[in-house]
């Protein structure tokens, strides 16, 4: 299975991994053939791409973290808190995050049984329901983290519970602000700039379990060398939930197309998180986030320095960079092997990957 951006999606190609509508109904399932109207559908939610199934991508098989069903249903279960919480109504609350404690020991179990895997998954979002998405997403990214860096099991359900209602804040803040396309005035951001108290002071009122839920989304944009907000904290006097979800948080932001901007790719989500590694972000966490998130996920087309092109068919955990590569034909040109392997092929130590079609 493959990748391909939507631009390059085609009438008759066999999708490879269930693709889901706005109410988390499945609209394509594996094995099923794309036609005109799907392609439109899938245009329509403004997906960056899919997966699709062809002869070149044979061997790759490409799994998220988590089941597709627990991911459906724990973003629907965000969307619902939200309409509440909108709607004024605080009754259901208890209720709804116990539903969101079923959610997070599931994506705990599932970090856990599989730690030894890094997420190799090009992350597909609809555009518009992606405040629901991206919560789930920090859950489980914080998750990959807080696993990684040993925390136990208690830590690992109050870290993913931060982590999915760490931008809780924003459901008071009015939504055109929240996507206006331009730049925001002074004003508009110390609005925007609120969204981590206001979180904080619901939970605090409404929500009894452990007080690391609402330091941790207090502190998630606290920057590791004092220029976060609200308070300014540096160093370990951010709660370690802060630090961690920091990182997860702008990952997901900045790989996914927003009204302000487009997608930076998971390669360039890389520079960017070991960038600031010790500015922004816990140098720890940075450092143990990179070991676990692809930058080149398997599945992707990519160019290669030497001027081939293929898809990235294995990633080695410790060598991220340099995966085992499966050539496609280009035109005019078959290459001579079906396979080069950047990190055990000597020949090859100078060729590096510059480019990541998607
Ligand atoms: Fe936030």
């Amino acid at each position: 299975m493959r990748f391909i951006s939507i631009e390059h999606a085609q009438e008759g190609m066999i999708v490879g991994r269930p693709l889901r509508g706005r109410n988390g109904e499945t609209l394509l399932t594996p094995g099923t053939a794309l036609k005109g109207t799907f392609i439109e559908t899938i245009k329509r939610l403004r997906y960056s791409g899919l997966y699709i199934q062809d002869e070149f991508s044979e061997g790759i098989e490409v799994e998220d973290i988590i089941t597709d069903d627990l991911r459906q249903n724990a973003v629907l279960a965000v969307r619902r808190l939200e309409a509440d919480m909108v709607s004024g109504s605080s009754r259901g609350f208890g209720s709804q995050i116990e539903a969101f404690a079923g959610f997070i020991d599931d994506i705990i179990e599932s970090v856990l049984s599989n730690k030894d895997t890094v997420m190799n998954l090009v992350d597909l979002k609809i555009f518009d329901q992606y405040t629901y998405q991206h919560s789930v997403n920090v859950c489980v990214l914080s998750s990959v983290i807080g696993v990684a860096m040993g925390l136990d099991r208690a830590q690992l359900f109050n870290l993913g519970m931060t982590a999915i209602l760490h931008d809780l804040g924003k459901f008071f803040i009015d939504k055109e602000l929240l996507n206006k396309p331009g730049r925001l005035t002074g004003e508009e951001f110390a609005v925007i700039k609120k969204h981590p108290e206001m979180g904080c002071d619901y939970l605090r009122r409404n929500c009894y379990y452990s007080s690391s839920i609402y330091i941790g989304v207090l502190q998630h944009h606290e920057r590791y060398n004092g220029t976060g907000y609200p308070h300014g904290r540096s160093g370990s006097d951010i709660h370690i939930f802060g630090r961690i979800i920091a990182v997860a948080d702008v990952y997901d932001a900045i790989t996914s197309l927003r009204p302000y901007h487009e997608p930076v790719l998971p390669s360039e989500a890389h520079e960017y998180i070991m960038g600031n590694s010790g500015q922004h972000f816990d140098p720890d966490v940075a450092g143990v986030f990179i070991r676990k998130i692809a930058p080149f996920p398997e599945g992707v087309e990519v160019l290669l320095s030497n001027g081939l092109r293929g898809v990235v068919y294995k990633n080695y955990p410790e060598f991220m960079t340099r995966p085992l590569i499966k050539l496609l034909p280009i035109e005019g040109y078959t290459p001579k092997v079906e396979f080069i392997d950047l990190k055990d092929d000597s020949s090859l130590f100078n060729v590096t990957i510059t480019k990541v079609f998607t």
